[in-house]
């Protein structure tokens, strides 16, 4: 199996070490991939977010899958696209970054990605792929865990392969 690799298909059925929510700063739920995350992990995943205080952009904070096959669900906040002026791709490089020294810190071995970013909060898709496959690759290249990226629909799916067929 080529790492990282890119799947159609809905992240919270996926039976990984963890899963990696878009969220938004509150960390309280929302729409996209957080509202299924949350509907899907049960409202025991609320009351935990709540005691984590939020989180920045860029960054990651953890929590238990509850009722996911998932194990863990790294919540991360990407940038929202303003045109790319506004330290965007370096929010969204951070996201990647963050999240995956987070799970290997807590010897996560196999994680699932959403296209961060790409939805509600209007990042160009092609763009940011190409971070999050280049996070990726170098991650993988020097740490054991396998990456998935979990794409909602064929068209996302597409570009990530095309990414990949770069490398
Ligand atoms: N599984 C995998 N991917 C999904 C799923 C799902 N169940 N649902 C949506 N997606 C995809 C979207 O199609 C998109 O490609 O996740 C990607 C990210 O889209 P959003 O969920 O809209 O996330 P984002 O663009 O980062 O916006 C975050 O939206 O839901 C709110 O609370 C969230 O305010 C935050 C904002």
């Amino acid at each position: 199996m080529v790492n990282p690799h890119a799947i159609v298909g809905d992240i919270v059925e996926l039976e990984v070490d963890a899963i990696v929510n878009a969220a938004n700063n509150s960390l309280l739920g929302g729409g996209g991939v957080d509202g299924a995350i949350h509907r899907a992990a049960g409202p025991e995943l609320l009351e935990a977010c709540r005691t984590l205080g939020g989180c920045e952009t860029g960054q990651a904070k953890i929590t238990p899958g509850y009722r996911l096959p998932a194990k863990y669900v790294i919540h991360t906040v990407g940038p929202i696209w303003s045109g790319g002026q506004q330290g965007e791709p370096a929010l969204l490089r951070d996201c990647y970054r963050n999240v995956l020294a987070l799970a290997s810190a807590h010897r996560i071995l196999s994680i699932a990605f959403p296209a961060i970013s790409t939805g509600a909060y209007g990042y160009p898709l092609e763009g940011a792929t190409r971070i999050a496959v280049g996070e990726a690759t170098d991650f993988v290249a020097s740490h054991r865990m396998d990456v998935i990226f979990a794409c909602f629909d064929e068209t996302t799916k597409a570009v990530y392969e095309e990414e990949l067929a770069r490398l």
